[in-house]
């Protein structure tokens, strides 16, 4: 179903923080790319400067419901993130996962599509084995606040699978770690943007916990190149592989680098650790290396110093 241009490719989820990023590279490649978002919480903010491109769609849609389209490749990222958007509605949320990729296998079943699941670390819940190697099955509580994210991204792996081995489908399934960039929601409650958020307004930045749990953070544009990596290995691979960037931090640690770059006047502020928040979380991405060739190059403070640029329109606002 080659067009003269290049792959047509389908994008769910395009209007969010990394679907507007994974968009974008795309077209830069000289592929045609649909975007295919319900606006639950992207925003057509994140896509405005790709409207004019002739090779760029978007058509409102929920994943829910079936989509009938003629595509070369799916890359599935629709479905909320951040606990804030993804616990509002959990029974949504799930369905997002679970039907949204029976919908995108069965679209990409259908025209014979390779596709690509934005799966996450999140699979591993609270793990025990550190750091996580794509082995490692998880700890994941099935019935907690998270569950509707964890098991329903859990599930869509199952599905994944199922569609390789029952129906042949080519399928690729990315987990992906910890990712921060322009274009992250302001308010969306993620360490990082909440971080930044409370220094630029001058606020008491508020870390739950003791601040010792650590985390990874990997910068979108490597995240984005690693995801068109995987897309692209021979058909005989298909992960799951862990996309994420091994430095690990401690959430305190990440608090006082952004008052430095942000010259904040912000304190401290310490508040209890929510319900089944992980303690720490680091991806093995040796397979990542091997598979992909692919390693993050994007230093923690060079990535935040944009997102901080980003951001700062927003605390602007909001003064
Ligand atoms: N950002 C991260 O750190 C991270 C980490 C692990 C996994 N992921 C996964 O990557 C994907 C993208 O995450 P993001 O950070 O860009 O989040 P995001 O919330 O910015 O983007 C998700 C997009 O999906 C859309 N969407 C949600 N439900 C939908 C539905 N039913 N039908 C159509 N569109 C729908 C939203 O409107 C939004 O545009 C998600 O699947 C997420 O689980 C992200």
């Amino acid at each position: 179903m080659k067009n003269f241009y290049g792959k047509r490719i389908l994008v769910t989820g395009g209007a969010g923080f990394l679907g507007s990023h994974l968009c974008e590279r795309l077209l830069g490649e000289g592929h045609e790319v649909v975007c295919a978002d319900n606006f639950y919480t992207g925003r057509k903010a994140n896509i405005r400067h790709l409207l004019a491109n002739p090779f760029f769609e978007v058509i409102r849609h929920d994943i829910c419901f079936p989509l009938y389209i003629e595509v070369d490749e799916i890359y599935n990222l629709a479905c909320p993130a951040s606990p804030v958007h993804y616990q509002f509605d959990p029974v949504q949320t799930t369905k997002t996962s679970v039907h949204g990729s029976i919908n995108m296998l069965g679209l990409a079943k259908r025209v014979r599509a390779k596709i690509l699941q934005a799966s996450t670390s999140e699979v591993y819940g609270d793990p025990d084995v550190h750091p996580q190697p794509e082995s490692y099955w998880g700890r994941v509580n099935p019935i907690g606040f998270r569950s509707c994210y964890d098991e329903g991204k859990r599930c869509a792996e199952t599905l994944f699978f199922d569609y390789h081995r029952q129906h042949k489908l080519q399928i690729k399934v990315a987990r992906i770690f910890n990712t921060y960039g322009p274009r992250m929601h302001p308010n969306d409650g993620r360490v990082v943007s909440n971080f930044i958020m409370q220094a630029l307004q001058g606020e008491d930045i508020t870390i739950y916990g003791d601040g010792s749990q650590t985390r990874s953070f990997c910068y979108v544009d490597d995240l984005i190149d690693g995801l068109i990596r995987l897309m692209n290995t021979p058909d005989d691979f298909t992960g799951p592989v862990n996309i994420g960037n091994p430095g690990e931090f401690s959430i305190l640690r990440l608090a006082e680098i952004i008052i430095g770059l942000t010259g904040s006047g912000s304190r401290i502020r310490f508040e209890p650790l929510p319900a089944d928040d992980p303690t720490q979380r680091k991806p093995d991405i040796s397979l990542a290396m091997e598979k992909l060739d692919w390693r993050p190059g994007i230093h923690l403070e060079e990535g935040l110093k944009k997102t901080i640029e980003y951001l700062r329109q927003f605390a602007d606002k909001g003064k």
